[in-house]
């Protein structure tokens, strides 16, 4: 099969490589999927700069989603067949023509349901439904802030926030803020020219938000954990503001721009700091994983979430794909069609 290895730690036209390899083994508590599509996260962007501690060693093949068909599987797997078309959470190996991963990380899907809206659903769909339904329990009229509010995640916070019928605030790149408001964002913020702080105390006064889903850390967290009220939760699940610190003072710099917090902090002001990491959830917690998985994909089929396509690229097209998704342009999912 062909598969593109990550090869170095540089701009993605240098960093990977189309490789000829054999098909990969499966366990009894596997599935090997013949795969249709592969989704980009970005989690590879990080990988492909070399600051995703979860990456394997190099050469390796990333790559966090597939959709496909069941094309062979261990005797202990009893959720799919062979044959079933479905959307799977790869433990990296997504960039290829077939992957393999544990069933619990698999669900059908129908034949009908678009490559692209499939690939949105295993990664950053659990991510979200994970955030909004599991760690918090979003309630109608509770005053919510999404931050990177037009991103893979963030499109799929925003609908679970909308279906909850909460009042959202979202912050995007200038060009995005009319995505956000067709998407139902009530506040739509452009954070890259004014401070979505002043923004958002000027409009709920001392009140303060009630949950915050922040991707972005450092001082983003810093100033989310100000603006939360009493019972407020923050989702802290990711740090892409790190790709901007290119050297080991200003990643130190980065860190400690988070503040750092004494768990009496949390009680006197009754607030919480949640972490969320989906690929611990899914290691460690498959039920949980498979669980939260199989309603995405039942809300989605019902067509309660939507995703969004933001561009479809060819499968020679990868190093394009990745550039594009590390340029901060992209809105939405963003897939390669492999067959
Ligand atoms: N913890 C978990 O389990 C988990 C799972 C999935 C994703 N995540 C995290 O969730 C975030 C979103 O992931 P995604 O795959 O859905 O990507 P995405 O949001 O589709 O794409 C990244 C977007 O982040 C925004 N951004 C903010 N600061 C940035 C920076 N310094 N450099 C580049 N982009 C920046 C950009 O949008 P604007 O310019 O419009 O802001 C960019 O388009 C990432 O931080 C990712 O690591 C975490």
């Amino acid at each position: 099969m062909k598969a593109h290895f990550l090869i170095r730690h540089d701009q993605a036209p240098k960093a990977f490589e189309i490789r000829e390899v054999e098909k990969p083994i499966f366990q009894t508590d596997e599935v090997q999927i013949k795969v249709e599509g592969f989704g980009l996260n970005f989690a590879d962007v990080m990988a492909m700069k070399g600051l995703y501690r979860d990456c394997p060693p190099l050469p390796t093949i990333i790559g966090y989603d597939v959709v496909g068909r069941i094309e062979a599987k261990g005797i202990n797997v009893t959720n799919v067949a062979v044959g079933d078309r479905v959307t799977a959470l790869t433990r990296f190996g997504g960039y290829a023509e077939y992957a393999v991963t544990k069933s619990a990380a698999v669900a059908k899907i129908s034949e009908d349901l678009e490559l692209g809206k499939a690939l949105a659903l295993s990664t950053q769909y659990c991510t979200a439904y994970y955030c909004t339904e599991e760690m918090t329990r979003l309630h109608e009229g509770d005053k919510v802030l999404v931050h990177a509010a037009a991103g893979g995640v963030g499109t799929a916070l925003v609908q679970l926030a909308k279906w909850r019928k909460c009042e959202i605030y979202g912050t995007a790149s200038s060009h995005k803020l009319d995505y956000l408001q067709t998407q139902g964002v009530h506040h739509p913020i452009d954070y890259r020219n004014e401070d979505f702080f002043e923004v958002i105390q000027r409009n709920i006064g001392d009140a303060g938000l009630d949950v915050i889903f922040d991707p972005i850390g450092g001082p983003y967290l810093k100033k989310g954990m100000k603006l939360l009220g009493s019972g407020g939760r923050m989702i802290s699940f990711g740090a892409s503001e790190l790709t901007n610190a290119n050297n080991l003072f200003s990643k130190m710099k980065f860190l400690w721009s988070f503040g750092i917090y004494h768990p009496v902090f949390f009680i006197s002001h009754s607030k919480s700091l949640i972490g969320v990491n989906m690929l611990r959830i899914a290691d460690n917690r498959p039920k949980v994983f498979q669980r939260v998985l199989e309603k995405v994909v039942e809300l989605a089929e019902q067509g309660i979430l939507n995703p969004t396509v933001g561009k479809v690229f060819e499968f020679e097209e990868l190093p394009q794909a990745i550039e594009y998704l590390a340029s901060r342009q992209s809105i939405g999912k963003v897939i390669v069609k492999v067959e």
